[in-house]
């Protein structure tokens, strides 16, 4: 006679087992989105790298605070890797206005990556947040080339991809910057890119592309002498503040919409920020010997409220980097906290209505300090 509790057992048994037979075909293993022993690999480096050093290394960063593995970047040796007309683009380490700079890591990350897969990158963001010394600080520990085209609107393709000049009795074709940088492979650096006639930009495309070359149109003779190939080391980089959008809010005069096929080229688009407030104050104590920290955070105090409202649209300029620095500079020598932000800022903006508000973020964040002389 099977009993109540005889049922009950053969129920469990038989959910026990479905159970079992369910787990077994379904398996615990989790999906995933990446192959199984699929060996990830990265180009190889350029000939004339003799060397390579760790992201993590060269960023002065710990592996686990980047983005993502550490990857090695080429290393280049000055006078190994270039022939000594190209020696004179290497950024040395200590120029002035990358010799304090602290790197914002994920951009920086970004940055190697792009020049380390050979991928032309654009940097975009507000002013002063480090867009163009950025590269230029990452080619000066790299020993990389490095040449930093400035855009104009007055700037034709000539400027670019060369001229005919007369030189002792003869006409003879130099080759713009572009072709230059090419050969010497140098990373370089398309400034403030929207600022560019916008006719210019179609022109940028084939030296953008994969397995890239450049046509000199207005070069004479045959094809051939007419196409650069590009080194191997050549890359390609651009910045600009309104991500290539153009300006909505006329803070930055002169800037076009891009070309959408010329932004769709600029394969790695990193956007950049101010930094966070901790490594604002380590460049502004890098950058001016003699600030303490709390002058230093009275300043960014009044940095942050600039900026917010700047970007609610309640003001007209916003206090970057550059600025700050210059304050800091000023009021290190004179000990005139109020004058030294109107000569580097208050007096550029027009209304007294938002110089005064400016005014009162100073007061309200140095309070009784500011009489200290
Ligand atoms: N990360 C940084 N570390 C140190 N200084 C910086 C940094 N970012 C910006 N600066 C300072 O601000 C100035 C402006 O930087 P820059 O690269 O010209 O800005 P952007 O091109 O974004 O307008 C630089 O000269 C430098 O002194
Ligand atoms: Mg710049």
């Amino acid at each position: 006679m099977t009993t109540r509790s005889d049922e009950l057992l053969q129920i469990f048994e038989e959910y026990d087992a479905s159970a079992a037979k369910k787990l077994k075909t379904d398996g615990p293993k989790k999906k995933s989105l990446w192959e199984e022993d699929f060996e990830v690999k990265w180009p190889a480096m350029p000939v004339n790298a003799v060397g390579a050093k760790r992201v993590s290394d060269l960023l002065e960063c710990k592996p686990n605070k980047l983005p993502g593995p550490d990857f090695e970047m080429p290393m280049f040796d000055r006078e190994q890797s270039w022939p000594e007309y190209v020696q004179v683009h290497i950024p040395s380490p200590d120029e002035a206005d990358i010799e304090h700079y602290v790197m914002p890591i994920e951009a920086a990350y970004w940055v190697c990556y792009a020049l380390r897969v050979n991928k032309p990158f654009f940097c975009s963001g507000v002013k002063g947040c480090g867009k163009s010394t950025l590269p230029k600080r990452i080619c000066a520990l790299l020993n990389w080339p490095f040449i930093r085209k400035q855009s104009a609107k007055d700037l034709d393709s000539s400027e670019f991809f060369g001229q005919w000049k007369a030189e002792e009795g003869n006409t003879v074709f130099v080759p713009g910057d572009l072709p230059q940088a090419a050969v010497m492979g140098a990373v370089f650096l398309i400034d403030e890119i929207s600022n560019l006639p916008p006719e210019l930009h179609p022109a940028l495309h084939q030296v953008a592309e994969k397995g890239g070359r450049i046509y000199l149109n207005s070069q004479a003779g045959d094809v051939e002498t007419k196409i650069v190939e590009l080194a191997e080391t050549f890359r390609l980089g651009a910045s600009d503040n309104t991500r290539g959008q153009g300006d909505s809010r006329g803070h930055y005069s002169g800037t076009d919409v891009m070309n959408s096929a010329t932004m769709d080229r600029f394969r790695v688009m990193v956007v950049m920020d101010y930094m966070d407030r901790k490594l604002e104050k380590k460049v502004l104590k890098n950058t001016v010997p003699g600030v303490t920290d709390l002058l230093a955070d009275k300043m960014l105090n009044v940095a942050a409220r600039v900026r917010a409202a700047y970007s609610a649209g309640d003001l007209s300029d916003t206090l970057s980097m550059r600025p700050l620095i210059e304050w800091a500079e000023k009021a290190i020598l004179t000990h005139d906290i109020m004058g030294s932000l109107t000569m580097t800022m208050l007096n550029k903006i027009e209304s007294e209505s938002e110089r005064k508000e400016i005014e009162s973020y100073v007061q309200a964040s140095f309070g009784g300090l500011l009489n200290e002389k």
